[in-house]
């Protein structure tokens, strides 16, 4: 619509005056906000800006090659995709409670993406895809912090760059509407939120590349057949899990021991309290037989049927 390129111009605007033959860096997450904040500055300052994606193991099937794909491909943009997988996972060795699990994935973020910004020489600016609700949120977070909600591509205390933060008066949908107009790809526009520690808090206790396949198989299953089923945009969000747990099962004449994978499916409107789904019958069936069929090391699926609170959305 108008009023969205409206915005879009100005904004690019107020970057090209502010920033000037500087260099600003973004921290790319594939997620729509740090996506649209890094189209509109890459509008305003073009190869001066240069994103990093930090691909830390543990997103999901085809996500690392398909940020690459839309943002040096497509859009042209600078983009320094770094696999940190073997760091990642080298840390996360045996560690199972979830906050360290947390802290861990935070902390090394901070670091490669220093690591990588270092060898850049100078840069003055850093994008960030705050919008206006998680400005209003930063200034009153008092309540009891269940979990710590670093979200991951957030910044140490002391960072020594001036931030450009081109969505703060806007909401969510609002950005979507933006990134449409962009030509941001619908999966990336109407993508569901996925947390910054990705898929090491979906894999209960320790995680392992072993587990992690075994996960990212099954949630690509999620997720083609909620696709399908024309139901992912109204999902906030829908995944699967991987508990700690396995169990018996038979296939053919052969006993299993192997492991159960957990669906969640929530509807929400803000992620502060949830829903559980209510998926038709054949959805759930189609995505039960298709893991245990296709997933090696999967025998069992359950779908999860609380609501948040008491719940989480996340098992951990
Ligand atoms: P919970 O599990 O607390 O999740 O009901 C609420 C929303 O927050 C997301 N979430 C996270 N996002 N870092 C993030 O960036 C995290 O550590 C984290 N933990 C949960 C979750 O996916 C849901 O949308």
């Amino acid at each position: 619509t108008w009023s969205m390129k409206a915005f879009v111009e100005e904004q690019v605007k107020l970057i090209r005056e502010k920033v000037g033959n500087k260099k600003a860096l973004c921290a790319l997450s594939g997620g729509v906000d740090s996506s649209v904040a890094a189209l509109i500055t890459h509008k305003a300052l073009g190869d001066n800006l240069t994103c990093i994606f930090v691909d830390h193991g543990l997103l999901r099937k085809n996500e690392a090659q398909s940020v690459e794909k839309t943002f040096r491909d497509k859009f042209h943009i600078n983009l320094i995709a770094v696999d940190a997988s073997r760091r990642f996972l080298e840390k996360l060795k045996g560690v199972k409670d979830p906050e360290k699990k947390r802290k861990i994935i935070g902390e090394e973020f901070i670091r490669v993406f220093e690591n990588e910004a270092a060898k850049l020489g100078k840069i003055d600016y850093l994008v960030q895809g705050t919008l206006y609700p998680d400005v209003i949120e930063s200034g009153t977070e008092t309540a009891a912090v269940i979990k710590s909600h670093h979200n991951v591509g957030g910044l140490p205390e002391d960072v020594e760059f001036e931030l450009i933060e081109p969505l703060r008066d806007l909401f969510k949908d609002e950005v979507r509407r933006i990134g449409a107009q962009l030509g941001l790809p619908e999966e990336i526009v109407y993508r569901q939120p996925f947390p910054g520690p990705g898929l090491a808090i979906r894999v209960l206790g320790d995680v392992t590349p072993e587990k992690l396949d075994i996960l990212r198989e099954a949630d690509a299953i999620v997720y083609e057949e909620i696709k399908k089923a024309g139901l992912y945009r109204e999902l906030w969000q829908a995944f699967a899990v991987l508990p700690d747990i396995r169990s018996v099962g038979v296939m053919g004449d052969e006993r299993t021991y192997a492991y159960t994978v957990a669906v969640r499916a929530v509807v929400s409107e803000d992620g502060m309290t949830a829903d559980w789904a209510r998926l038709p019958a054949d959805v759930l069936d189609n995505i039960s037989t298709r893991i245990v069929n296709e997933v090696p090391g999967v025998n069992r699926v359950v779908y999860d049927i609380t609501s948040k609170p008491p719940s989480t959305i996340e098992w951990e």
